[in-house]
């Protein structure tokens, strides 16, 4: 009779929420850390999943959305906008919709998956294709928010990064204490901002011994902070993080620098590949730019940059379903058989 009640209940004392915050959730969080076998043996470490397409939304930006929506609705906002290469959309239309606000998302024309797209139309959020990048769309969103009566809820809003903080707290709560080394893929660089604090958080009151080295990976063609400079026009197939000029940037070096990680870069090869072992060797299905970091723990490996023995976390950011055209591209066509048990065992090779 008891079930997980939310990332703000859960950690209430360690968000900035009071007794007068209106809770909007969808029961966010609480999500599944997997131990990862093949990963583990390729690697020689003990390797954890952290599975955030388990969300509501299938992506963990539930986990800012939760604390964005309840803060503007505390603020009296009555409606919301972000930029988004999709999945922070479907999840501030589903949060609106629960806040009983509008919300207006901007998308990269063309560039976003089609469940994404699916998910913010069946909530009824207001959409615009933006001809341009999502870096073009995150700045469109901060001039209307500057200018017209509507709440930015991107993860340059600060409540953002602290909801997303409390994957972390999950995790040590679940391993007790954090990890060598924590794995992400990053876009904006929002996610590992956000990692880094609630690392850095539980390790200062003690709650954990230690922090994790933080290690970013992004996609080859859209790796601004790998290059040291922006990039105009960002390319990767994996289109959650196709940004050239990721709005936490400093942040992002200052979890690499403080902790003693990397920030490197994976191709869109190199991202497939981690993206059918997960499926195929590990059961979990992510969408493309959730493989990001796991390509890039294989790649680091492969590099002799991973000694055995670590504990190692990947954050998996979001469900594979909602960009299933690269699990059905290349794969072979399934065959048709009649109603006929002697036909379909000789088809499975049963026989
Ligand atoms: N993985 C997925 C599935 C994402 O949707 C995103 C970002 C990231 C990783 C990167 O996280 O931006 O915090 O470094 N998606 C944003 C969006 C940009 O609009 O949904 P980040």
């Amino acid at each position: 009779t008891h079930q997980w009640r939310g990332i703000i209940e859960e950690y209430r004392d360690r968000l900035p929420v009071s007794d007068s915050t209106p809770v909007v959730t969808l029961r966010e969080g609480g999500t599944p850390l997997v131990p990862a076998q093949v990963l583990s043996e390729r690697t020689g470490c003990e390797v954890h999943l952290k599975v955030e397409g388990a969300n509501p939304t299938g992506s963990f930006k539930d986990r800012g959305m939760t604390m964005a929506i309840s803060k503007a609705k505390e603020e009296g906002a009555k409606a919301v906008i972000c930029a988004s290469t999709g999945n922070t959309s479907a999840s501030a239309a589903a949060y609106a919709v629960r806040a009983g606000m509008v919300s207006a998302v901007l998308v990269p024309q063309g560039k976003i998956a089609l469940g994404k797209m699916g998910q913010a139309l069946v909530h009824g959020a207001k959409i615009l294709q933006v001809d341009g990048n999502f870096d073009d769309c995150l700045t469109l969103a901060r001039e209307l928010s500057d200018n017209y009566p509507v709440a930015l809820v991107n993860s340059v809003n600060p409540v953002r990064i602290e909801g997303q903080k409390t994957a972390a707290f999950e995790i040590v709560d679940m391993l007790g204490d954090a990890p060598d080394i924590h794995v992400l893929p990053v876009g904006n660089a929002g996610n590992i901002t956000a990692y880094w604090k609630g690392y850095r958080e539980y390790a200062a009151d003690g709650v954990a011994g230690r922090t994790p080295r933080m290690w970013g990976f992004q996609a080859s063609g859209s790796a601004p902070i790998v290059r040291g400079e922006v990039v105009k026009d960002p390319s990767t197939i994996a289109t959650a993080i196709r940004i050239g000029n990721p709005a936490s940037w400093s942040h992002a070096l200052a979890a690499r620098d403080e902790s003693g990680g990397l920030i490197d870069e994976v191709t869109d090869r190199e991202i497939l590949r981690a993206y059918r072992l997960l499926a195929a060797q590990e059961g979990v299905f992510v969408e493309p730019a959730s493989a990001a970091s796991v390509a890039g723990l294989l790649k680091a490996a492969e590099q002799g940059k991973v000694d055995p023995g670590q504990r190692i976390v990947c954050t998996v950011t979001g469900n594979g379903l909602k960009d299933p055209d690269w699990a059905v591209a290349g794969a072979p066509q399934p065959v048709t058989v009649p109603v006929d048990a002697a036909t379909a065992a000789e088809r499975l090779g049963l026989v």
